[in-house]
C-alpha cells in the first residue's frame, strides 16, 4: 500500500501523544506536518507538548507549527482535570529538541496541502478551530484535501457535559464551519473511542516494549487512567485520538456508516452536542462517515508497533 499523506492537527494531551507516535510510526502514513491548537491545554502547553512528544519519539524533520489559542467565538476551557496543569502530566517532560516552524499553523497547512502531489488527509484530534480558519482563509486548499478525519463528537452522550464531547464542545462553531465546507468528513466519536480502553494488560504491553518512548508512554497512561478513574470512575481510560489515526492508516480497523451529522450551537444544555442521524429520521443529506466499531486487537497491535518504531 502507498502511504497516505497526512497533516495532524492536535492539542497534546495524553491521547494526542499516542496519535502523534502512531501517525509517525505507522508505515501506511506519511506524516507531512503537525499543527497545534488550544484545547486540552492552553496553546503554549499543547505546542510545547507536541515538540516534547516528537523529541521523545525521535521524530525529526516533521514541521510543527502553532495555531489558534482560542476557539472561533467562545472562551477556551482546558481539560486540566484529565491532562493536568501541563496538559501532559505524569512523566518528567524533557526539553524539546525539535524547533517550532515559524510559519504558523494555517500557512503551514496551506503549503503542505497545496504542495502535495497526492490529496492530503487532514487528521484532527482536538477542537477544529485551525481547520475552520484554514477553510475560511484558503478555501482553495480543499481541492487537494482527500478528507477530514476528526476525533470528536459522539453518536450518544458526551464526556464534558451530559450531551457534548470535549473537542466538539470547545469549538462547535468550528465544527459547523468544517461541516459546511462540503469536504469529505469522518467523525471518530466517543462511541468508538470508548472501545479503545487502556486495560492493565494494555499498559503492561506498552511498558514491555522497552524503549524510551514506551517508558514515557507508560507513565502517561498511568496518569491518564488515574485521571479517568477520578473524573469518570473509569480505571481503564479510553485512548481516543489514535483511533482516528488508525482508521486512516488501516481503514478496515474500523467499521463505519454514512449518516447526517450536525452540531448544536445554541442549546441551553446541549451546546456542542453532535446530532448523528443513524436511522435517517430527518431525511437530510448524509454528510459524514461515522465510525462505529473498532477491531480492538488490531488497534493495539498498531499502537504497539508504532511505539516500537520510535526510539
Ligand atoms: C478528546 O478530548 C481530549 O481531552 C482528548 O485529547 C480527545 O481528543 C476526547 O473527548
Ligand atoms: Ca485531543
Amino acid at each position: 500500500m502507498v502511504s497516505v499523506p497526512v497533516v495532524l492537527d492536535c492539542d497534546p494531551g495524553h491521547d494526542d501523544a499516542f496519535a502523534i507516535w502512531l501517525a509517525a510510526g505507522d508505515p501506511n502514513i506519511d506524516l507531512l506536518g503537525i499543527t497545534t491548537v488550544g484545547g486540552n491545554g492552553h496553546l503554549e502547553h499543547t505546542t510545547h507538548n507536541a515538540r516534547v512528544v516528537c523529541t521523545v519519539g525521535g521524530i525529526h524533520g516533521v514541521p510543527i507549527a502553532a495555531g489558534a489559542d482560542s476557539p472561533l467565538v467562545r472562551r477556551l476551557t482546558v481539560a486540566d482535570d484529565i491532562h493536568g496543569a501541563s496538559a501532559l502530566d505524569g512523566p518528567v517532560l524533557p526539553e524539546p529538541e525539535v524547533d517550532l516552524d515559524p510559519r504558523g499553523a494555517i500557512e503551514l497547512l496551506r503549503e503542505l496541502i497545496t504542495g502535495s502531489p497526492e490529496p492530503v488527509t487532514v487528521l484532527a484530534t482536538g477542537p477544529l478551530t485551525n481547520i475552520a480558519l484554514l477553510v475560511r482563509t484558503h478555501p482553495d486548499v480543499l481541492r487537494n484535501v482527500r478528507e477530514v478525519v476528526w476525533m470528536g463528537g459522539s453518536t450518544g452522550r458526551g464526556n464534558v457535559t451530559p450531551y457534548a464531547e470535549f473537542n466538539s464542545w470547545v469549538d462547535p462553531e468550528a465544527l459547523s464551519v468544517v461541516l459546511g465546507a462540503q469536504v469529505p468528513f469522518t467523525m471518530v466519536g466517543l462511541n468508538i473511542t470508548h472501545q479503545a480502553l487502556v486495560t492493565a494488560e494494555v499498559l503492561d504491553r506498552i511498558a514491555a516494549i522497552g524503549n524510551r518512548t514506551s517508558e514515557f508512554a507508560a507513565q502517561l497512561l498511568k496518569f491518564f487512567c488515574a485521571s479517568y478513574n477520578t473524573a469518570e470512575g473509569m480505571p481503564a481510560a479510553p485512548l481516543h485520538d489514535p483511533v482516528a489515526v488508525a482508521m486512516v492508516a488501516v481503514p478496515e480497523v474500523v467499521a463505519s456508516v454514512r449518516a447526517r451529522l450536525d452540531v448544536e450551537l445554541r442549546g441551553t444544555e446541549t451546546a456542542g452536542a453532535t446530532s448523528v442521524d443513524l436511522h435517517d429520521k430527518l431525511g437530510r443529506e448524509q454528510n459524514a462517515t461515522v465510525a462505529i466499531t473498532l477491531d480492538v486487537a488490531r488497534f493495539w497491535d498498531m499502537v504497539e508497533n508504532a511505539i516500537r518504531a520510535m526510539r
